[in-house]
């Protein structure tokens, strides 16, 4: 099938916008120029107000199936990705069964075949059963072309020994190990943030140092085996200091920050809310502000979500006995384009980048570029409305967010994985 894209806007390097046709033809971007006239399957009219941008890439997310189905499957979670403007995806391995063993990723990828509406790429976990006890036999698993990565996410590699050993083994076969840096012997069973809110409302609290101290033990370990190191969900201002340090001597580590961490803190924790819980915790204003300077200057790489669904259930019970996580993919570019974008914090092409190019030049993909030639993965986005974010409008089956009501513009209308439209919005669409 083609189609044409006419009168869309691009967004030059210099942030101003050009008026442009776009066509799509097999699977790729044909041509953008002008105006182009040939007769395609679907002409969708953006009337010089959309703007097309290479489709967004989330290298954190948590589809829940198989096993957890009540949360989440791959087609709601897909069809969450394609309505937030996301092409490709990467899944995390906390399900049950865990993808640990090759037949269990094979049986996963036929799955993901079937009912995935954007590009899945899976990952498999570092340790079996996400035990951290046994590595999984990472060489064996990483034969599997549409193996992301390894991880053990939701969990933090306790032991050194077994760090190195996965990060040897992963290097040997070009694959990055992707980390939830945690340190379990000094968690002290905590909920939130240890600080002001863990204070207030008698919780107990996660420091800070169980985060920034794994970092550290890893990035030396990476060093030694040569391993490209990714630091999933960053939250602390020493966590960035220790990547800004490990960067500068040459260690291969790359690290991620979710739309949460940069844009709110402990301090939006004014009740019991569960929805407010996630791991790792909204941290102080300081931390915060760290984290933003840390995308800045490239100690942090982009964008991922964690998009974590749990069911209203589990989170009805408080921030004591609640899951960890929260939904990201339907509000993750609006909120950071209206909160970060248009005060001026950063600028547009800076979030589209950490949003496409930068995952995508970290982890070798042959995605996130808008150009002739390109796979054609694409969103277009609508600039110019505002709307309340509504978690009951949400195709994840997951409503535990906490940014229901905030006021957004920036809203992904079309998304396109491989010149197939996988979510329109259709005023935008004729
Ligand atoms: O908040 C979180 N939720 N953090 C994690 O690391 C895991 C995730 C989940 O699976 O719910």
């Amino acid at each position: 099938m083609n189609i044409l894209l006419k009168n869309v806007k691009r967004l030059l390097p210099n942030e101003k916008m050009e008026s442009c046709d776009v066509l799509i033809e097999e699977g790729k971007v044909k041509e953008i120029s002008s105006s182009i006239t040939n007769l395609v399957d679907q002409v969708i009219d953006g009337n010089d107000k959309l703007l097309v941008l290479p489709g967004f890439i989330d290298v954190h997310i948590h589809l829940r199936e198989p096993g957890g189905e009540h949360k989440e499957t791959i087609v709601t979670g897909t069809k969450a990705a394609a309505r937030g403007g996301f092409t490709t995806v990467c899944a995390m391995p906390n399900t049950n069964p865990v993808p640990d063993q090759p037949e269990k990723v094979r049986h996963l990828l036929e799955k993901i075949k079937e009912n995935a509406v954007v590009r899945v790429l899976p990952y498999a976990s570092i340790t079996k059963n996400l035990k951290g006890e046994e590595l999984t036999h990472i060489k064996e698993i990483a034969e599997i072309d549409q193996v992301f990565a390894f991880t053990d996410d939701g969990v933090g590699i306790q032991t050194a020994d077994h760090m190195l050993r996965a990060m040897k083994e992963a290097a040997a076969c070009n694959k990055a190990i992707v980390a939830h840096c945690e340190d379990n012997s000094i968690v002290y069973g905590g909920v939130v943030h240890d600080g002001e809110v863990s204070k207030r409302l008698n919780l107990p609290g996660i420091p800070s140092l169980s985060e920034s101290v794994q970092i550290a033990r890893d990035v030396l370990l990476a060093e030694a085996a040569g391993c490209h190191y990714h630091v999933c969900h960053v939250s602390t201002k020493e966590s960035v200091r220790v990547i800004r340090d490990a960067k500068k001597a040459g260690i291969h580590v790359t690290a991620e920050v979710t739309p949460h961490h940069l844009l709110l803190n402990e301090e939006f924790i004014t009740e019991n809310n569960a929805n407010y819980k996630m791991n790792p915790p909204l941290r102080s204003k300081a931390d915060q502000e760290a984290l933003l300077e840390g995308l800045l200057d490239g100690t942090i790489d982009f964008i991922a979500t964690d998009h974590a669904p749990h069911t209203e259930g589990e989170k009805e019970v408080g921030m004591h006995d609640a899951p960890f996580g929260i939904v990201g993919l339907e509000t993750a570019f609006s909120l950071l384009y209206t909160y970060l974008v248009e005060p001026g914090k950063v600028t547009l092409n800076q979030l589209v980048d950490w949003l496409t190019i930068k995952p995508a030049t970290v982890f070798n993909l042959p995605y996130g570029r808008l150009a002739e030639g390109e796979i054609a993965d694409l969103t277009l986005v609508d600039l110019t409305g505002g709307i309340k974010l509504d978690k009951n409008s949400f195709y994840s089956k997951g409503k535990n967010t906490p940014f229901h009501n905030w006021e957004v513009s920036g809203l992904p209308v079309v998304t396109i994985v491989e010149g197939k439209i996988v979510y329109e919005e259709c005023p935008h669409v004729i």
